[in-house]
């Protein structure tokens, strides 16, 4: 999947000063935490052909086969607004970014996005965001963004492990076009899209509730949401705000902000 080849394209990607490639690692956002405590220059990107120690949201795992694309972006705080606004706002602006390569990856994928960071075709996950902040000596956020994609890795059809509570399959590229793909590529395509979306966020931060707009599969929609701290709400999801909250309205008119949790259709 990662062929000597493509190992080497790697070190044309556009806007990383910074690339490794490795063959198997635990997590690639394990050892982008240890580029930031290096000094490595600034955007660095993560690569590995399987994880064996992959993290998810919330304390899940991720599973990491060959064929998936697993990658780590490591941003200084120039991406996005300051902290706290940005804690909320960066997962979702990457699904935004994500959702904009894979657009011009496979046009006809019928692609939504769930709200903060899952990327979603029919019922099933393409593919996730794990967001991790690591202030520098001035507290100033250094991001790093993993992503993990299910790309050549075949999932329908198979016992995939699921998320302990969110029992949905997955999916990858692969079982929707019947085509592979050069992972490379689509990193550098997915790159190009991130980079944009962040420069046009941080530019124009009230665009970005329409932006997503565009990809939300639950506007309109009753969902159910749950903090992971023994706050739950239910109610019509009504897009988010320009800080990437969700919004919420509730049985009696009024709309909710929800910055974490989980949501699902109630
Ligand atoms: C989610 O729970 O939806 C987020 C999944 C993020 C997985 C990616 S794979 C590359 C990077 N390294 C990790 O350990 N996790 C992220």
């Amino acid at each position: 999947m990662w062929d000597a080849e493509s190992q080497r394209s790697l070190q044309k990607l556009p806007w990383v000063c910074h690339v490794e490639f490795h063959p198997t690692l635990g997590s690639t956002n394990d050892r982008a935490r240890q580029l930031l405590d290096e000094g490595t220059e600034l955007p660095a990107l993560v690569v590995a052909g399987q994880q064996t120690a992959g993290r998810g949201r919330l304390s899940r795992s991720w599973w990491s086969p060959p064929g998936a694309l697993l990658a780590s972006l490591v941003v200084g705080a120039d991406i996005g607004p300051e902290l706290p606004r940005a804690m909320a706002v960066v997962a979702p602006w990457t699904g935004v970014g994500l959702a904009d390569g894979l657009a011009r990856i496979e046009p006809a994928l019928p692609l939504w996005l769930k709200w903060p960071n899952d990327l979603m075709v029919g019922d099933a996950k393409l593919g996730g965001v794990l967001v991790e902040c690591v202030p520098d000596a001035g507290g100033r956020p250094q991001w790093i963004v993993g992503v993990g994609l299910n790309v050549n890795n075949v999932c329908v059809g198979k016992r995939v492990p699921k998320e302990p509570s969110d029992n949905r399959a997955a999916i990858s590229l692969r079982d929707f076009s019947g085509r592979s793909y050069p992972l490379a590529d689509v990193l550098g395509t997915l790159l190009s899209a991130l980079a944009a979306a962040y420069s046009q966020f941080r530019a124009d931060p009230e665009r970005f509730p329409e932006r997503w707009r565009i990809y939300c599969g639950l506007q309109g929609r009753r969902v159910r949401i749950d903090s992971g701290h023994g706050q739950t709400g239910v109610g019509v999801c009504v897009g988010v705000d320009a800080d990437g909250a969700l919004r919420l309205q509730t049985d009696s008119g009024s709309v909710e902000l929800w910055r974490h949790g989980t949501v699902r259709p109630a």
